[in-house]
Order: structure tokens, then C-alpha cells, then sequence
């Protein structure tokens, strides 16, 4: 009989002469291959738990296997499995209220919500509303920026690594930079900095000879501003209190709009539905995707203002997709709505980050090469450096991250890994998104094994 390792090794061969190298499982030294999944924890062929603080990119917020979620996909399969997306199916129509009513409450503003399978389509998606809203075909994007690969989604994303063997299909956002305060753009200190950034955006529409506005017209060139309320793929990077304010004044009075990427802090990742509220502003159009599902079938889409969204504005065929809004993914998605709207998810979210925040600040003061750590809600990040604290260590990164995949952590007699997710400008962060239901054993085990990790690639001396 085949055991969990032949199976594992027979499956790691054909991976590697039947699959595409050209997703991410091979961005690891071996890929790593899982059997099942439950709660924190994804498990081996061997049967070994790794605590998952990861979750999917955000994709799994209420942790694998949640059993409301996986019940209503059930019972989907049994009424209404399938259904083309021209017609119409009661969970479609009731999680598209859900979302429109939240957003309501969380920005006071009324829109109506457009489906799609995938987060880059949705982005897409929502690149043909602001396109067609306002006839232009230019965005400011932020430097750190991730909103997808595809053709499309990809010239609004930062990296040039992502467009460099495909060309340009679209047009290449401006990109402005991110207030990723710990290495300023500019050189500048939070606390005496007065919001510079937001003054050199501001100095962009000085003159015509800036290139982005007609000043004898007043006219911008630009339709819309896409950003990340806290940048994901780029760290996991809380801006300062104020700064989208100041960047909404800009931004209206010159008819530009915001377009809200919620994709990795959507749903409660920060403790409030949207991480957008955080800041006191109100977005135009709004992208959501990942956790909307707890990751079972992907849905994604986008909410936008009435004005923009409504019939007249962006009428049928305006865009479409086979899955978009099939209905097992929206009855996930409702029972999702349903369980994140019960009283005390945010408390939930923001107790857990606080218990977390404050084991990630102890291992800070004990490793001179933790330069950073921060976090909002669930959302947190350790930014890895030299002893300096502020050189990045890409090296030492990843070595933490593949020993955690190895899964040699031993916690009261039991083998353990530890899934991490690196990101950040220099690949030098852990950006670090846990199951909502992690119970402090399991950060206390979190803190074990980071601790561990640390120690074993360190000279362990105590920071002074
Ligand atoms: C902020 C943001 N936008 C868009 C996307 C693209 O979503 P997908 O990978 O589902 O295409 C991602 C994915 O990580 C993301 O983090």
C-alpha cells in the first residue's frame, strides 16, 4: 500500500513535470504540499499540524473548515448548484443587499455591488466603470502597490517584474509614494513631518508643466486614484492617522475618485469592516474579493456610488464573466455576511490583534533584527533587518520562512511548521494575517515557534 510519504513523493514528481511553473508554488526551495486543513492549522501527509498565520492572503479569515460556511455551501448543492450568471438566484440578490447595506452604514453613501470570480477581474471590472464614468484612462496607483496580475489589473500595480516580459496592454498608473513611514520616501520622521508626502501630491497640480492637470481648464488627465487603505502585498503598512483626508481634499477637488482596494483588509481584517473607515473618508468604488468566501468558491466584485453604478451609468453587458456571481460562492458569501454581522466580531478581531501586537512587540525588544512591528486589527507585520534595525535581511527572512515550512517546532511533545507569507519593498516583512478565531494558545504557540525561529538564525543578542 502507498504510504503519506510515497504519496507525497509520487505527487511532488508528476507536480514537477505535469504542472506550470509559472504560479507561485515554486517561489519555495521544495514545494510544499498539504493534505488537510482545520481551524489555525493546515496538516502534512504525515498527519502534522502547521499553525497558518497567513491564512490564504487573507482569503480565510474565520479559519479553514468553518462549519456555518461549509454547511451553507452544502445545502447549495443540494437546492441550486448551478446557474448561468444571466439569471437571476435568491443568495445573489440578498448578499448584493448585504454588502450594499454594510457600506451604506460604514460610509453613509448608497451604491449597488458588481460580481466577479477572481479579485484581479474585479479590479479589471472596476477599471471599465471609472473608464467609462469618466471617459479618461489614467490612475495614480501607490508605489507598493498590489491590485493583481492581470493584464490589466498589472499596470496598476507597482512591481515592473510583473509587466516586463508582457508589454503594456494598458496604461501604466502614475505611481505616487506610499506614507510607509519607518523608511520615508523623503527622508522625513513622523511627528515632524507634516504630512510632506501629501504636500508633494499636492504640488502636482500646481502647474500644467507637472503633467496631470489643464490649469486653464482646470481638468485633470487622471480618473481615479486606486489605492490600498493598508497596503498588503507591500508589508502590511498602516499610513498615519490622517493622511487619506488629506489626500481626499486633492483628490475632490479635482474630480478624481478613490477607488478603495478592500481585497486583503476587507471583512473585518482590521477590525472594522472595511479598512477604509479607519480614516474618515468615503470611497467612490470599492474591490473586494478573498475572504468574502472564507475561501471556498471564489467570489469577487466591486460596490461603487449610485451615480456611477447606477442603471443609466454602467448598463447591462457593461462587462461580464461565465462564474461571476454562481451561486455556490454567493451562498458563501451570504452565510459569511451573516456570521461577520453577528454582535462582537469586531471586538473579537481587535482583542486578538492586541494579544498578538503585544507578543510581537516582546520579540522585538529581545531581536536587534526585528526593525519593525505593527499591525491594525488582525493585519500585522514584522519588518526583518540587520543588526542596525533598518537595513533590510532578506536572507534571514526567508530562512525563518522555510524553517517554519520544515516544520521541526516542537510545542508540549508534539511536531509543529509554521506558515508565514513574506512581502514588503524588500521581501524583508512578514505580513502576518491569522484565523479571527485564534485562541491564545495558539498565540502563545505562534510566539514559541517565532521565538524559536529567531533565536536558531540570530547571534541572540539582547537588543540594548
Ligand atoms: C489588494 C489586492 N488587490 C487585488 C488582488 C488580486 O486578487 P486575486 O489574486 O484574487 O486576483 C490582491 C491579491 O493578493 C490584493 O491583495
Amino acid at each position: 500500500m502507498e504510504t503519506g510519504a510515497d504519496l507525497e513523493k509520487r505527487l511532488l514528481a508528476e507536480e514537477s513535470r505535469y504542472c506550470s511553473y509559472g504560479d507561485t508554488a515554486h517561489y519555495l526551495k521544495k514545494p510544499k504540499i498539504f493534505s488537510g486543513c482545520e481551524g489555525s492549522f493546515l496538516y502534512d501527509y504525515s498527519g502534522k499540524p502547521y499553525l497558518d498565520l497567513q491564512m490564504w492572503y487573507s482569503a480565510v479569515n474565520l479559519g479553514y473548515k468553518h462549519g456555518r460556511v461549509d454547511d451553507a455551501v452544502r445545502s447549495q448543492i443540494d437546492r441550486l448548484p448551478q446557474l448561468a450568471s444571466q439569471y437571476l438566484h435568491r443568495e445573489k440578490i440578498e448578499l448584493a443587499a448585504a454588502i450594499s447595506r454594510q457600506t451604506q452604514r460604514s460610509f453613509k453613501a448608497a451604491g449597488r455591488v458588481h460580481f466577479n470570480v477572481g479579485g484581479s477581474q474585479a479590479v479589471e471590472d472596476s477599471i471599465k466603470l471609472v473608464r467609462r464614468a469618466t471617459g479618461k484612462t489614467l490612475f495614480f496607483a501607490f508605489q507598493g502597490s498590489y491590485h493583481g496580475r492581470t493584464l490589466g489589473a498589472s499596470e496598476i500595480t507597482s512591481s515592473y517584474r510583473y509587466r516586463k516580459p508582457y508589454g503594456h496592454f494598458s496604461n501604466r498608473a502614475q505611481f505616487i509614494p506610499y506614507p510607509y513611514c519607518f523608511r520615508c520616501h523623503y527622508g522625513k520622521r513622523f511627528g515632524s513631518c507634516k504630512y510632506y508626502c501629501v504636500e508633494q501630491f499636492a504640488r502636482l497640480f500646481e502647474t500644467e508643466y507637472n503633467s496631470v492637470v489643464d490649469t486653464k481648464t482646470g481638468e485633470c488627465e487622471f480618473a481615479a486614484f486606486y489605492v490600498e487603505p493598508i497596503q498588503g502585498t507591500g508589508g502590511y503598512i498602516v499610513p498615519p492617522p490622517d493622511y487619506f483626508r488629506r489626500i481626499k481634499k486633492i483628490l475632490d477637488r479635482h474630480k478624481i475618485y478613490l477607488v478603495d482596494d478592500e481585497m486583503q483588509m476587507g471583512f473585518y481584517r482590521t477590525g472594522k469592516f472595511w479598512g477604509l473607515e479607519h480614516f474618515g473618508i468615503k470611497p467612490d468604488v470599492l474591490v473586494f474579493g478573498k475572504a468574502l468566501t472564507n475561501g471556498m468558491n471564489p467570489l469577487s466584485g466591486f460596490w461603487a456610488k449610485e451615480e456611477l453604478i447606477n442603471p443609466a451609468s454602467f448598463p447591462p453587458g457593461s462587462t461580464h464573466s461565465t462564474f461571476s456571481s454562481n451561486p455556490m460562492g454567493t451562498a458563501a458569501g451570504l452565510e459569511v455576511m451573516r456570521v461577520l454581522q453577528e454582535k462582537g466580531m469586531a471586538e473579537r478581531v481587535n482583542a486578538a490583534g492586541k494579544k498578538f501586537l503585544g507578543m510581537l512587540k516582546e520579540l522585538k525588544k529581545k531581536y536587534r533584527e526585528i526593525g519593525d512591528v505593527d499591525g491594525i486589527g488582525l493585519a500585522m507585520r514584522i519588518e526583518i533587518c540587520q543588526k542596525d534595525g533598518i537595513t533590510p535581511n532578506r536572507r534571514l527572512t526567508d530562512d525563518i520562512f522555510h524553517a517554519g515550512l520544515e516544520g521541526g517546532l516542537e510545542y508540549k511533545g508534539r511536531k509543529y511548521g509554521l506558515v508565514l507569507d513574506i512581502g514588503g519593498y524588500f521581501k524583508n516583512a512578514f505580513t502576518l494575517a491569522p484565523s479571527f478565531y485564534i485562541s491564545d494558545e495558539e498565540i502563545g504557540m505562534a510566539h514559541k515557534f517565532l521565538d524559536e525561529l529567531f533565536s536558531r538564525f540570530t547571534s541572540k543578542r539582547p537588543r540594548r
